[in-house]
């Protein structure tokens, strides 16, 4: 994966072999006249891109009609750019159907689960599951493939556009016979997907499988696991989609490397992607900066989750802002500097590349005040001169290039399955949020200056000495067992509430909660006491929960209590208790402390792993630290996320970028990044 990402995408189409960061954006040529095009590729040179993604939004202009192909506009703009020295993320093209196609065939227009056609008129209206939609985007594919697949300025494939971003979900009679295929693939018979089900429940046992429908707007409650299945199904019916594309693709160039940009951010939960990253041969993403008091955090978060997607290798960073978007309800233009550390923050994480949406911005359509690198005011502007700045800025940190991920002591465990599962209604508590839990022990880490990565249940979890898994819901035997050897041999986890409490079906583990959990926690929970909106309750250690508490009994003579419950209807009872088992250990916190309260607990939790902040006490909070590791060296990325200078001594190194002051400590100014090299030991 690594050198495909470093051969093509890295190299960029002027052919230079050393390995840097590629930088660019998706180009929208067709938006602007001709005369444009030559300016762009000016532009582009002086701002030091590398690398656009054509293309994505082109078919309607590619094929206006269902045997005419207009590929001449294209020819010229790759020509353009090849000999601007600048290479192409090609894209497929199939994002979003043009109105000749959804007018022939509107049974490709996916439906809600209220019965609402999704009319044309926006973009990617389509059935992941249609066959129609499939044999013409395939079509696409095949030509645009046949056609430049020896074009030197094409470096990657893009495949669609954010797969899912608006047709995740689609409830039609296509995705129901697809439903009943995947069903029958995953249960084989009807007897299995019964016990599954629970459908001995409200009378919902199936005799047929034309019977099973997708859970569509129902007189109440869907079936959960129907629910979680059709989750499990709408994620593999797009991936699906990605593999027809890519199958194509690597007939017709088997040494060009295939992508398509995820969306790890916010509350993008739809696609299973670390169950996708293998289907392509480099993982991308796209982030978005949604303004909040823990923004900058979930950029941290999210990038550091792709890194854990792409298991630990470098990733694309294939789109996000240089100022506003267009799509919140208040689109904030960025600050000065922002630009650069929000570009350098994805790199600390992995990123081999810097791209934005888009080069330049559109006078019309849906997405006209959404920034670019050239923006309405013109290469006149302080938003270019940054983007100029950027550009410089990633050359000189081209020895970072193709280095992976260096293991944190702390890891936390991000589920997706968990997630769907946990979130879904007739629950305990509708306010549970999967991702919110997980970012804030994530925050708690950062304001200790405590490095941590996030990984998936596919990553060897004994490379960290801790093991935070929040809300880890459904645990099936297998991982129940993995847990276990983990602690056995001397791992640390930590869960917390409403986690290990049902199997991959979605059924409850008997026995008391959390049934996987229970005996490696040494803890048995009668009763989950989930809070009312505004509520919360003391703990004896001064932090105080919200949303949940447990009745916690201690099932075991070896399991410690760190914290008790000092107000509420279970006062007095363990709320955060510790088992110890040889060198390992099992902690358990039952209630939402959020990022104070576990900023105050993690010390304790981390204590016994012998884990600390790896930065000076001045630096611990105000800076993040970041490692990645190559051939050329260990990269310290340290990333100031205040708006106040920051020094941090005693941290040698070579300084690739930022600098030292007279007593030679690492000064970082406000929102700035520096980058040490030191040998790799
Ligand atoms: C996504 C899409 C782009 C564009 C941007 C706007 O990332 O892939 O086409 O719509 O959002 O933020």
């Amino acid at each position: 994966m690594i050198s495909t990402l470093q051969s093509r995408m890295l190299r960029g189409a002027d052919g230079d072999p050393a390995p840097r960061l590629a930088y660019g954006a998706d180009y929208n040529p067709e938006q602007w006249p001709r005369d444009v095009w030559e300016e762009d590729v000016r532009l582009m040179r002086e701002a030091g891109v590398t690398v656009v993604s054509v293309g994505i939004f082109s078919w309607a202009r590619i094929q206006p009609g269902p045997d005419i192909w207009d590929f001449g506009w294209l020819d010229e703009v790759m020509d353009l750019l090849h000999a601007g020295g600048i290479g192409v993320d090609l894209a497929t093209a199939t994002a979003s159907p043009p109105p000749w196609l959804t007018t022939a065939h509107p049974e490709i227009l996916p439906v809600t689960a209220n019965g609402e056609t999704l009319w044309p008129g926006a973009r990617q209206h389509w059935r992941p599951t249609s066959p129609v939609f499939r044999e013409h985007a395939l079509r696409l594919v095949r030509e645009i493939a046949g056609r430049y697949k020896d074009h030197p300025a094409l470096v990657a494939w893009h495949v669609s556009n954010e797969l899912g971003c608006h047709n995740i979900y689609d409830f039609s009679d296509d995705a129901a016979r697809a439903f009943r295929l995947w069903l029958r693939a995953r249960y084989g018979t009807l007897e299995a997907l019964n016990h599954a089900w629970g459908t001995a429940f409200w009378s919902q046992r199936y005799s047929d499988w034309e019977q099973i429908l997708p859970p569509r707007l129902a007189a109440s409650h869907p079936n959960p696991t129907q629910q979680l299945d059709f989750k499990r199904f709408s994620s593999d019916a797009l991936k699906d989609h990605l593999v027809a594309e890519r199958e194509i693709l690597r007939e017709i160039t088997p040494g060009v490397p295939v992508t398509t940009n995820f969306m790890v951010m916010g509350g993008t939960k739809g696609m299973n992607y670390p169950d996708w990253a293998d289907e392509t041969d480099f993982v991308s993403n796209d982030h978005y900066v949604h303004p909040g008091p823990q923004d900058r955090d979930e950029l941290s978060f999210s990038a550091n989750l792709v890194s854990g997607i792409a298991g630990g290798r470098p990733w694309f960073l294939m789109e996000h802002s240089t100022s506003a978007v267009n799509w919140q309800p208040v689109n904030v233009a960025k600050r000065p500097g922002d630009l650069a550390r929000d570009s350098l923050l994805h790199v600390a994480h992995g990123a081999d590349a810097v791209c934005f949406f888009q080069w330049r911005q559109s006078v019309a359509g849906a997405e006209k005040y959404h920034s670019a690198m050239v923006p309405h005011a013109g290469a006149d502007s302080d938003l270019f001169r940054a983007v100029v700045d950027l550009g410089a800025t990633l050359k000189t940190l081209a020895p970072v290039a193709g280095s992976e991920r260096e293991a944190a002591a702390v890891g936390i465990l991000y589920d997706w399955e968990s997630w769907w599962a946990a979130e879904q209604d007739s629950h305990p508590t509708s306010l549970l949020d999967y991702r919110r839990e997980a970012l804030d022990w994530y925050s708690a880490l950062l304001a200790l200056g405590v490095r941590a990565d996030l990984v998936t249940t596919r990553a060897d979890l004994s490379r960290h000495q801790v093991l935070i898994a929040p809300v880890l819901h459904v645990v099936p035997a297998e991982l129940a067992k993995d847990l276990t050897r983990y602690v056995e041999q001397g791992g640390h986890l930590v869960t917390t509430y409403f986690s290990g409490v049902v199997d991959e079906n979605d059924h409850v583990w008997l026995g008391g909660y959390p049934g996987a959990l229970r005996e490696l926690l040494g803890i048995r929970v009668e009763e989950f006491g989930p809070l009312l909106a505004g509520e919360s309750v003391e703990l004896d250690d001064s932090t105080r929960g919200s949303l949940w508490t447990d009745q916690i009994t201690l099932a075991d003579g070896d399991t410690e209590v760190l914290a008790h419950y000092r107000s509420g209807v279970h006062a007095g009872r363990p709320a955060v208790t510790r088992r110890s088992t040889g060198d390992g250990s099992a902690s358990y916190v039952s209630t939402r402390l959020g990022v104070d309260g576990l900023r105050s607990l993690l010390p304790r939790l981390l204590d016994p792993a012998g884990v600390s902040s790896e930065l000076p006490p001045q630096a611990r909070g105000p800076v993040e630290l970041t490692v990645r590791r190559g051939p050329g060296g260990r990269f310290l990325f340290l990333v100031n996320r205040t708006d106040e200078t920051v020094p941090v001594p005693g941290f040698d190194g070579e300084v690739l970028l930022g600098a030292r002051d007279a007593e030679g400590s690492l000064v970082l100014g406000p929102r700035e990044v520096a980058v040490l090299r030191r040998p790799a030991a």
